[in-house]
C-alpha cells in the first residue's frame, strides 16, 4: 500500500462539463448497424426494425451524440443510396471494410433511431470520393424545410420536418493512406474549406469539424493540423483527434498509463491549433472534437477485414472482448477528456454496438454489457456542472513506454445548483494499492453518497453474453469522510467514482 494525497477546491475550474464529451459512434461496419441497432424481426424490434433492447442500453449508457455513418466507410459512401423505398436501394461494395452494403439502413432510419435513443446526430460527409456538391445535397435533404428537390424527397420519404443537424464532420481520417480518396494536408485543407464555405451558405450556424490526425503516431501529425488549419481556419470550428489504445502483450503498466498519451496528444493539438491561429492572425479558437477514442486490439483476428471475392453483408468485425483493465483505461481516458474540457468540446467513444463497443448483441437474441460499459455510464450519468482540477501528490509508476507516471489520476465535477461533488479517480499501478487522502475542505460540509470501485483480482476477466454481472463496480467499504477529509483505499489497477452531496 502506498499513500497519495489530493485536493479539490471549487475555485479550480477548468470549464463546464460538456454533454458532448459523452458521445459515441455508429459506423456501417461489421454488425454495428445490421443486427446491432437495426434488426427487423428481432423480438424487441419496432415497426422500423430498431432494436428496443439496444436503445434501452444506449440510454442507460448516457450517450449524448452519435457520429454516423463512418469512419472509413463514409469515404466511399453515397448517402442517396440509403434513402427512399428500401426495395429500390442499391447494394454496393464497401471498400473500407471489404463488405457489401445493402443500404437497408440510411439517413432517415438513423434520424428516427436518434430521436428514439434521445441522442444528437453528428453527421460525417464523404470527402474521399466526393466533394462540395454532394456536401450541399445531403445538407439540403437533411436541413431545408421544403421547396427543393432534395427537401421534398425527404418529405416524400416520410420526414416532414427538417432534421436541422448541427454538427458535421468534413470527411474522415483523410491523413490516412488507408482512406479511400486519401489526400495531402494541403489538398484536404482546401477541399474542407470549400465544402465548409458552401455548407455555411446553406446553414450559417453549423458546427463543422475538420479532420485532424488519425493518431498521434502518424508521421504527418502536427504538420497535418497546421496545414489543414492554414487552409480552413475561419471556416471550421473544430479539429478532430482519433486515437486507440491497447496493451502490448504483457505490458500492463504502460497500457494503464494510456491517459498520458492521450493527454500529450490533446496538448499538442491545442498548441498546433493556437500556432495556426497566431500565424493566420485569427481571433477565434479552434477546439477539439476527439471523435474516435477507445481501447482497440487492432492486430487481433476480428479486426482483419475479409478479402478476395468474399464481400459479406455485416460480417463479424472488430468485436473485441474487453477485460477489466481495458475498462480501467476507458475510465482514465474519460478522466483525461474531462481534464481537457477547456479545449476538448466533443468526443465519441468508438464505437457503440458490437464493433469495439460497450454494448453487444446476439442476432435474434440477447444484449450484454462489456466491462467498458460501466466507467462510461457512471461518468456520463454523474459528471455535472463545472469540471475541477484535482491537485495530486502521487507515487510514481515506471512504464516502458512513458517513463515515470503518476499512479493516481483524478478529476472532479461540481454542480453548484445541487452542491454535488463527484471525484473520478484511477489507480494505474499494476501492483500497489493506494491509500488516498482527499481534501475537500473548501466546500460546504459534504456527505459521502457513493463510493464505487471497478477492479478485479484478475484484471483480464472478460464479460460475456452468459456472464456480464460477475464483476461490477461495487461499494468501496474503505471510504470514510470526516469534516470534508476523505480517506479511501484504491486497489491496484482500479477505477473509482466518489459522489458527495451537501450534508
Ligand atoms: O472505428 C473503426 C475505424 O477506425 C474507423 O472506421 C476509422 O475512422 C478508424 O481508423
Amino acid at each position: 500500500m502506498k499513500n497519495a494525497r489530493a485536493t479539490v477546491d471549487p475555485a479550480f475550474v477548468i470549464g463546464p462539463v460538456r454533454t458532448r464529451t459523452f458521445g459515441s459512434f455508429v459506423e456501417h461496419l461489421g454488425r454495428c448497424v445490421y443486427t446491432g441497432i437495426y434488426e427487423p424481426g428481432h423480438p424487441t424490434a419496432d415497426a422500423e426494425g430498431l432494436r428496443q433492447d439496444v436503445i434501452d442500453l444506449v440510454k442507460e449508457l448516457g450517450v449524448s451524440t452519435v457520429r454516423y455513418p463512418g469512419g472509413n466507410f463514409v469515404s466511399g459512401y453515397r448517402w442517396e443510396d440509403g434513402v427512399g423505398p428500401k426495395e429500390a436501394r442499391p447494394r454496393r461494395l464497401d471498400l473500407a471494410w471489404h463488405s457489401t452494403e445493402t443500404n437497408e439502413f440510411g439517413l432517415d432510419e438513423f434520424m428516427t433511431w436518434c430521436a428514439k435513443a434521445n441522442v444528437e446526430p453528428m453527421m460525417a460527409i464523404n470527402l474521399g470520393t466526393r466533394g462540395v456538391a454532394e456536401a450541399i445535397d445531403i445538407l439540403d435533404y437533411a436541413n431545408i424545410p421544403g421547396g427543393t428537390a432534395f427537401s421534398e424527397q425527404r418529405k416524400a420519404n416520410g420526414a416532414h420536418e427538417p432534421y436541422r443537424i448541427k454538427m458535421w464532420c468534413l470527411g474522415n481520417e483523410m491523413d490516412g493512406p488507408w482512406q479511400t480518396g486519401h489526400k495531402t494536408a494541403a489538398e484536404y485543407g482546401r477541399l474542407a474549406a470549400e465544402a465548409a464555405r458552401a455548407m455555411r451558405q446553406v446553414n450559417p450556424d453549423l458546427e463543422l469539424v475538420a479532420c485532424g490526425s488519425s493518431t498521434s503516431d502518424m508521421d504527418t501529425f502536427g504538420s497535418w493540423e497546421y496545414t489543414v488549419l492554414g487552409e480552413a481556419y475561419e471556416q471550421v470550428d473544430y479539429i478532430s483527434a482519433h486515437e486507440y489504445y491497447f496493451e502490448d502483450e504483457g505490458d500492463l503498466a504502460s497500457f494503464l498509463a494510456s491517459g498520458d498519451k492521450m493527454s500529450n496528444f490533446i496538448d499538442s493539438v491545442v498548441a498546433t491549433a493556437d500556432a495556426a491561429r497566431a500565424a493566420g492572425k485569427h481571433t477565434k479558437r479552434i477546439n477539439i472534437s476527439f471523435d474516435e477514442w477507445n481501447v482497440w486490439y487492432q492486430k487481433s483476428t476480428p479486426s482483419v477485414p475479409p478479402s478476395g471475392d468474399d464481400w459479406p453483408v455485416a460480417p463479424v468485425l472488430l468485436e473485441d472482448n474487453y477485460n477489466v483493465a481495458d475498462a480501467v483505461v476507458v475510465g482514465d481516458l474519460l478522466i483525461t477528456l474531462l481534464r481537457h474540457t477547456d479545449r476538448v468540446h466533443s468526443a465519441s467513444l468508438a464505437q457503440l454496438v458490437n464493433v469495439i463497443a460497450p454494448i453487444m448483441t446476439e442476432p435474434g437474441g440477447r444484449t450484454w454489457k462489456q466491462t467498458t460499459f460501466h466507467p462510461f455510464a457512471l461518468t456520463a450519468n454523474n459528471a455535472r456542472g463545472q469540471v475541477l482540477r484535482v491537485a495530486i501528490n502521487s507515487p510514481k509508476v515506471t512504464t516502458a513506454k512513458y517513463g515515470e507516471v503518476d499512479a493516481l489520476t483524478a478529476v472532479a465535477t461540481y454542480d453548484e445548483a445541487t452542491g454535488d461533488v463527484v471525484v473520478f479517480a484511477a489507480n494505474r499501478s499494476v501492483g500497489d494499492s493506494l491509500e488516498l487522502s482527499l481534501n475537500l475542505g473548501s466546500f460546504e460540509e459534504l456527505k459521502l453518497e457513493d463510493a464505487l470501485t471497478y477492479t478485479n483480482d484478475d484484471p483480464y476477466w472478460q464479460a460475456s453474453a452468459d456472464d456480464d454481472t460477475s464483476v461490477l463496480p461495487t461499494a468501496n467499504a474503505s471510504a470514510v469522510i470526516e469534516s470534508n477529509r476523505v480517506s479511501v483505499e484504491l486497489p491496484a489497477a482500479s477505477w473509482s467514482m466518489l459522489r458527495f452531496t451537501a450534508a
